[in-house]
């Protein structure tokens, strides 16, 4: 008697978890769809005319490395970001294999300014800069 009592309880109370837990993902905060930049962010924070490529740039030119690393950081997460956009236009394999690209280049970038290499950093901001007008074409 006293088992079966328990028993019911036990069932009860997994019953009450339940209808508990499926209000709560029902009623919970949708979660915002994007925890990374938006392509807009990126090409304005990035490319922009002070944005953080010319800013390494510049940073290169003047040898100093020590203020680098924090917008080196930010490209690095910004060519992480750029490929889990879906862009408006063009086809899925290219997005995936430029912004793949796009993502590589920033790496080396941000590699360079860690190893205070002007040289490497330099030739992939050349690099990155050529890389613009292919994406552009295919997606903007
Ligand atoms: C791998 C793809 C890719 C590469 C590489 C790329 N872009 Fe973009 N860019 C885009 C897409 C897609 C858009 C359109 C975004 C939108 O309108 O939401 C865009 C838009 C822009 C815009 C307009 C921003 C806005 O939304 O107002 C600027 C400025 C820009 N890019 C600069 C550059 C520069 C400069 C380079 C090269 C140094 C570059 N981009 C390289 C994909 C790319």
């Amino acid at each position: 008697m006293v088992r079966q009592f328990g028993r019911r309880l036990v069932g009860l109370a997994a019953f009450a978890f339940g209808v508990l837990f499926t209000a709560g993902a029902i009623l919970a905060e949708p979660r915002p769809a994007e925890d990374f930049a938006s392509v807009h962010d990126i090409m304005k924070k990035g490319h922009g005319k002070k944005g953080l490529l010319n800013q390494i740039k510049d940073g290169v030119k003047t040898e100093k490395w020590d203020d680098l690393a924090k917008p080196a950081a930010e490209l690095k997460k910004y060519g992480a970001d750029l490929g889990k956009n879906q862009p408006d236009k063009g086809e899925d394999a290219s997005w995936k294999k430029l912004s793949g690209e796009y993502k590589t280049m920033m790496l080396a970038i941000a590699d360079g300014v860690e190893k205070k290499d002007a040289k490497a950093t330099n030739e992939a901001l050349t690099k990155m800069n050529k890389s613009c007008k292919a994406c552009h074409d295919g997606h903007k």
